[in-house]
């Protein structure tokens, strides 16, 4: 029994431009998300509180989050640590998310800590976030696969899922950060994963490095989840990570929900027209398949 409906969490601004190398004038990156709000999408990762000098592309979040906030949208921003906390604190901005790696490597390379250090940071913080009336969300990295430490043990990500949920998250966004996941690996995952956190909202954020992510959000759907990280264009991956690509791509993962009879509510043409706000300050070329076939016609 598939879903009637699927909120899509849009991560073009954070994850889909943390990876570009020139800075992108941030009045574009307002005018992106407003395009993409525009388009219907209700819960939007804004930009992330870290260090500018780990990913300069963020070092202009204060400004963003300060005119980029709307009553209608869960406008997300990521924080790794408390002095991210700190910065986020001072702003109106009510949603928070906050990331770890399953891999003890990886996390070592994002975020300068092993694991349960972080965990040890972001599990006071967690609480001192709840009693004050934000909306947390936990982003799992390297759930499936890590560039470092090969395959991951389904329980490693078990246990820590069951910390963030002890914690009292809102959500858990697991990630497949590069792209490695297959379809039945997807299954298992998530289907152990809805098994077991009943309460918590369940959300899936693939990479499609390998072009294996419509698949895997297929099996996901199969396992009970309707929640889904995508970002448009599909643009994205983590400076971190190497070997890491795009997030599968709203318009093309919208694009597929639609027809298959499940609702997004998001309008294809007005997803279009967001993207061409930024495409012009982008690296690379747009390569998802909606977009494409929309230049050509
Ligand atoms: P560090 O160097 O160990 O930090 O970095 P530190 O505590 O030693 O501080 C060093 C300097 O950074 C100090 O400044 C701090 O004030 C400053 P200085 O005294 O040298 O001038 N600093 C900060 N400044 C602003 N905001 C902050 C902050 N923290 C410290 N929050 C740190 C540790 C966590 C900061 C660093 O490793 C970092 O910023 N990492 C972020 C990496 C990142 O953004 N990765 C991408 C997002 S995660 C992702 O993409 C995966 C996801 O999509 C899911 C998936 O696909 O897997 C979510
Ligand atoms: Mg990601």
């Amino acid at each position: 029994q598939l879903p009637e409906k699927v909120t899509i969490i849009e991560v073009g601004p954070r994850d889909g431009l943390q990876n570009e190398k020139a800075f992108i004038p941030t009045s574009v990156k307002k005018d992106f998300i407003k395009g993409l709000r525009n388009a219907g999408l209700t819960e939007i990762e804004l930009t992330s509180f870290v260090s500018p000098k780990w990913v300069p592309q963020m070092a202009d979040a204060a400004e963003i989050v300060a005119d980029c906030l709307d009553d209608q949208t869960r406008n997300i921003v990521l924080a790794p640590n408390q002095k991210g906390i700190d910065r986020v604190y001072k702003t109106d901005c009510k949603a928070v998310a906050v990331f770890v790696g399953v891999s003890d490597t990886f996390n070592q390379k994002n975020i300068n800590k092993s694991t349960q250090e972080s965990m040890l940071e972001l599990i006071p913080i967690i609480h001192e976030l709840k009693e004050n009336g934000y909306f947390v969300r936990a982003c799992i990295s390297t759930a499936f696969y890590c560039p470092y430490e090969g395959k991951i043990e389904l329980e490693d990500t078990m246990r820590l899922c069951r910390q963030f949920v002890e914690a009292g998250v809102d959500e858990l966004s697991v990630a497949d950060t590069i792209g490695l996941a297959v379809p039945h690996e997807s299954f298992a995952v998530f289907s152990s994963l809805k098994k077991e956190f009943t309460n918590t909202l369940l959300t899936a954020h693939f990479h499609d490095t390998r072009k294996i992510a419509l698949a895997n959000i297929f099996a996901a759907l199969q396992a009970g989840v309707d929640r889904f990280d995508t970002s448009a264009g599909g643009l994205g991956g983590c400076p971190f990570a190497p070997g890491a690509s795009g997030n599968a791509a709203t318009e093309d993962v919208v694009y597929m929900l639609e027809r298959m009879g499940i609702q997004t509510n998001i309008d294809l043409d007005k997803l279009v027209e967001a993207i061409s706000i930024v495409q012009p300050h982008l690296s690379r070329a747009i390569d998802s398949t909606y977009y494409r076939f929309q230049q050509q016609n």
